[in-house]
């Protein structure tokens, strides 16, 4: 096993950012790419979700460079990505049918299966469970890639380990310059949030288990396969009751300020707001407010950033991390954020304010 250690000491290399294009991705330069992995060596990269860091999955050299480069504990398992459903076979067991109704519906797309892993899959990229998570990205960059690379590509988002998940290739520069070899630029993603994460491995003992919310809903893979169940650990308050993806144990997604929501109606929680943002402010910190387009001109505080419209809760998504960059940048002390329960996106998206705040929640 790899060694838990943060930060590993790498030795700092030129990282290389080749612009490349989204749609039809230049042959030569996915070649390049291509070589880099097939020798263990790491590429980031763009998928529709946001940008990852590739290694060749079979490979545990190339787990192990992700870890390392991303100060990612190593029990903390990788996404193997893959871009041909046949490709499954040699990577999975007991794939039930289920599988294959929820790729037909959401494959190539956002959505990541967990199976019984088979011995072709190490467990450097597995963090040591006997389960292998899989997912068929619908970006033409990672689908050439994964093609030209052998079929099998693991990829944690290309972020440091506890930074927002990158959603432009300058994200990716910023955390991983110097790490990495190569970043491809294949412009802003689609999504901006990571992608759903359903386990089917259990199935025999219980329904299938969704483990991190995202564009795929609950009820989008219901349609399809009958009952779903959310983890408990997603939901509960109970710091006793853990999440079953390991990477959702983590403190995530955290800017450097102290991040608090404030939950409750549209004018009561723009109070509040305003109240909470007054006071730090009395205290000499640095303020910053994250609102949505329909509440922007309500705040007074260093920083207000508009998310973007509660009628266009696709939008939220795509802005939400860059937004927590940017106020990394202004060095603000304080957030206020409104909760955004909105009613497709609303779980997945407060899922990820939730963890940048750290559960720091004020209901009004
Ligand atoms: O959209 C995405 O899924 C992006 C892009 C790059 O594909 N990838 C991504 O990977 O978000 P990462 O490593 O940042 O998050 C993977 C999550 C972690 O929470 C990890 O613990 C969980 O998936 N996971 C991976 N394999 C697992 C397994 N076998 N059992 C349970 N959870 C697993
Ligand atoms: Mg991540």
């Amino acid at each position: 096993m790899t060694s838990t250690k943060k930060y590993a000491i790498i030795s700092p290399m030129t990282t290389r950012i080749v612009k490349i294009n989204e749609n039809e991705p230049e042959k030569d330069i996915i070649k390049d790419a291509a070589a880099i992995l097939k020798e263990g060596g790491l590429v980031a990269f763009p998928t529709e979700t946001v940008y990852g860091l590739g290694a060749d999955a079979l490979l545990p050299e190339g787990a192990r460079r992700i870890y390392a480069a991303k100060g990612r504990p190593s029990d903390n398992p990788l996404i193997v990505h893959i871009a041909d459903f046949e490709a499954l076979d040699k990577i999975a067991r007991n794939v039930p049918p289920q599988a294959k109704a929820l790729a037909e519906a959401f494959w190539p797309g956002p959505l990541t299966m967990i199976f019984e892993k088979t011995d072709a899959v190490p467990y450097e990229t597995t963090g040591g469970l006997d389960t292998v998570a899989v997912r068929m990205p619908e970006h033409p960059v990672a689908l050439a890639l994964i093609r030209e690379s052998g079929g099998y590509i693991a990829a944690p988002s290309a972020n440091t380990s506890g930074k927002p998940s990158p959603t432009k290739a300058g994200h990716v520069a910023l955390d991983l310059d110097g790490r990495i070899p190569l970043i491809l630029d294949g412009g802003a993603v689609g999504i901006g949030i990571e992608s759903t994460i359903i386990d089917l491995s259990c199935l025999g003992e219980q329904i299938p288990m969704i483990l991190r919310p995202g564009y795929i809903t609950k009820e989008m893979i219901s349609s399809v396969i009958g009952a779903v169940q959310d983890d408990p650990g997603l939901v509960q308050e109970d710091a006793n009751v853990r999440p079953k993806a390991p990477g959702m144990k983590y403190k995530h997604y955290a800017p450097k300020a102290d991040m608090i929501l404030v939950n409750g109606a549209k004018a009561d929680a723009t109070r509040r707001i305003n109240e909470l943002a007054e006071e730090s402010r009395a205290k000499g910190e640095k303020v910053g407010i994250i609102c949505t387009e329909e509440t922007a001109g309500l705040y007074q505080a260093d920083v207000v950033k508009n998310i973007g419209s509660r009628l266009d809760e696709d939008s939220i998504a795509r802005h939400l991390y860059e937004i927590l960059r940017e106020f990394d940048d202004l060095d603000v002390d304080k957030i206020y954020a409104e909760s955004l329960s909105t009613p497709r996106l609303g779980l997945a998206i407060m899922n990820r304010l939730l963890k940048a705040a750290g559960h720091q929640v004020v209901d009004v």
